[in-house]
């Protein structure tokens, strides 16, 4: 079996029990949606294999998504070694792995590669658009928040870590407090456009959720 075929199940079996945000699918949508953004300026297949195979593992190391990310690293290492990776590859590609999410960048922001900026606009744009929309309801419903309060505002300020963690706000309040705001943070010119139509989109959506609300429509 090719490389690509083996990170994919590799990737299926780690994920096999992660929520449905950080599923293989998730991951899958990542890579589809990295090889768009890489295509459009560039045409090295080993790039593109790095970073297909950086999408498909980029949750597995989290403890929020796996119970043993260690043991998934060093069982994703001897792998990668079997296909002949050099040492120096495999340490570029957990660097961007442990440094692609919203939660570690504000732990210790760090500039990426560009292979890793556009993985990590890849995953970004997963949290825009209908995806988007449908994780967030998702992650709201999973922690009992409630769909919209008027009385509760949105906390646009992020203070730190433990704050983004411990905030209690309604799914509405989420596209204010971060969704609306992730376009600003795109690595790639690309990336910046996909997540311009993908606002636009939940923008729509917001418009026709606040006519309803109010028995407008
Ligand atoms: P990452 O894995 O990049 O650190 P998160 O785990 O914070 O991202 O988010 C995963 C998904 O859950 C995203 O689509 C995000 O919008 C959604 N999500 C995170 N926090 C909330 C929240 N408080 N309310 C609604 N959706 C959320
Ligand atoms: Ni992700």
């Amino acid at each position: 079996m090719d490389l690509l075929n083996t990170i994919q199940n590799w990737s299926k079996d780690h994920l096999k029990n992660a929520d449905t945000a950080h599923d293989y699918f998730h991951a899958q949508r990542v890579a589809n949606t990295a090889q768009t953004l890489y295509l459009k300026n560039h045409h090295d297949p080993n790039e593109l294999l790095f970073i297909l195979v950086a999408s498909y593992i980029h949750d597995c190391f989290d403890d929020k998504v796996v119970n043993s990310p260690e043991k998934n690293k060093s069982s994703l290492t001897s792998l990668l070694h079997q296909f002949g990776w050099p040492d120096e590859k495999i340490h570029h590609l957990f660097f961007i792995v442990e440094h692609l999410s919203f939660s570690k960048q504000l732990e210790k922001a760090q500039s990426l590669s560009y292979l890793g900026q556009i993985v990590q606009d890849a995953d970004r744009l997963d949290a825009l658009g209908a995806i988007g929309i449908a994780r967030a309801f998702t992650f709201g419903g999973k922690h009992d928040a409630l769909i919209y309060d008027p009385d509760i505002l949105p906390q646009t300020e992020l203070l730190n870590l433990e704050h983004y963690k411990s905030r209690k706000g309604t799914t509405i309040n989420h596209f204010y407090e971060k969704l609306l705001t992730l376009k600003e943070t795109m690595n790639t010119s690309e990336g910046k456009k996909l997540a311009l139509n993908r606002t636009k989109y939940m923008e729509s959506f917001l418009k026709e959720f606040f006519a309803e609300w109010e028995g407008n429509k």
